[in-house]
C-alpha cells in the first residue's frame, strides 16, 4: 500500500481527468494522499479535495515563491482552517533561492511567520528548501525546530546536510529523482538516511520517476521509487512500503 506524502492534485494539469484519476487511486494500491498547498488559491482547492475524498488529507501553507503578495490576514485564514481534522500539516513553506523573486528577506519573513503558526496550531511542517541549505538550517535551528515535527520535502542536498536535519529529528522526503540516472548525490544521502526517517512523495504533477520521467506524475508511481529504495537499502519492496507507510502515519498522525 502506498502513502503519497506530498501531492498537488489541485494543479491545472489534472483539470481534464482529476476525478477519474483520484477515483482510481484505491484500486491502484494508494491508501493515503496528502495534498499540499502552494498559493492561497490552491488552499481552497486542497480543502475541497480533502472533503470529497476520504483518503485525501490537506496541508495548508504558502510556498516561498508565492509570498510576494502574502498578507497577515491570509495567515489568519490558514489558522482558522487548520482546526479542520483533515488538515494535517502546515506547508509547503520555506526558502527558494533558485529564483531571484521574491526577495530573500520577504521569503524569510513569511517562512518564520508560518513556522510560528505551525507551533501555535501544533501541526508538523513541510519544508521546501532549494539552493538555500544554510539559511533554512539557521532559521529552523533559531526557531527551535523540535517544537513541531518536520519534513524536508524533495530533499536535494548532501549527506552532510541530511545529517543536520536528522539531528533535529526531521524526516526526509524522497521522490522520483531517486530513480534518475544522474542522482548520485541523492543516492549517497539516501544510503545514509535511516529507513525510519524517510517519507516517500510524488510532488505530482512534477518529478515523475523512471520510466515516466518528464511525464505527468501520479501517486501510484511511488512504487518505482520504493523499488529503487529497496535496491539501495537491500530490502524487499514490501518491507520498504511497510516502513514508509508507518513513518508517514506517525508523521501526520493518521491511523
Ligand atoms: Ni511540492
Amino acid at each position: 500500500m502506498i502513502f503519497d506524502t506530498h501531492a498537488h492534485y489541485d494543479d491545472e494539469s489534472f483539470d481534464s481527468d482529476r476525478d477519474e484519476l483520484l477515483g482510481s487511486m484505491p484500486e491502484k494500491g494508494v491508501k493515503f494522499i496528502v495534498n499540499v498547498g502552494s498559493d492561497i488559491k490552491s488552499l481552497s482547492k486542497t480543502l475541497e479535495l480533502s472533503e470529497n475524498y476520504s483518503f485525501i488529507y490537506a496541508a495548508l501553507g504558502v510556498h516561498p515563491s508565492e509570498t510576494a503578495e502574502l498578507k497577515e490576514e491570509d495567515i489568519t485564514w490558514i489558522e482558522e482552517k487548520s482546526v479542520n481534522p483533515k488538515v494535517v500539516a502546515i506547508g509547503e513553506i520555506g526558502l527558494d533561492y533558485y529564483w531571484k523573486e521574491p526577495d530573500r528577506d520577504i521569503q524569510k519573513k513569511w517562512f518564520e511567520r508560518q513556522l510560528c503558526l505551525a507551533s501555535k496550531v501544533k501541526l508538523p511542517v513541510i519544508i521546501h528548501s532549494r539552493d538555500a541549505a544554510q539559511d533554512t538550517l539557521d532559521i529552523l535551528k533559531n526557531w527551535q525546530a523540535h517544537k513541531t515535527k518536520g519534513v524536508i520535502h524533495c530533499f536535494s542536498y548532501t549527506k552532510e546536510i541530511a545529517r543536520e536535519y536528522l539531528d533535529m529529528d526531521y524526516y526526509i522526503g524522497i521522490g522520483g529523482v531517486l530513480t534518475f540516472k544522474n542522482a548520485r548525490k541523492l543516492k549517497e544521502a539516501v544510503e545514509y538516511i535511516p529507513m525510519n526517517r524517510i517519507l516517500l512523495e510524488t510532488d505530482c504533477p512534477y518529478l515523475a520517476p523512471e520510466p515516466y520521467r518528464g511525464k505527468r506524475n501520479q501517486s501510484d508511481y511511488i512504487a518505482f521509487v520504493a523499488q529503487k529504495l529497496s535496491e539501495i537499502k537491500k530490502l524487499t519492496r514490501e518491507e520498504v512500503l511497510w516502513q514508509v507507510m508507518k513513518n508517514a502515519q506517525d508523521f501526520y498522525e493518521i491511523s
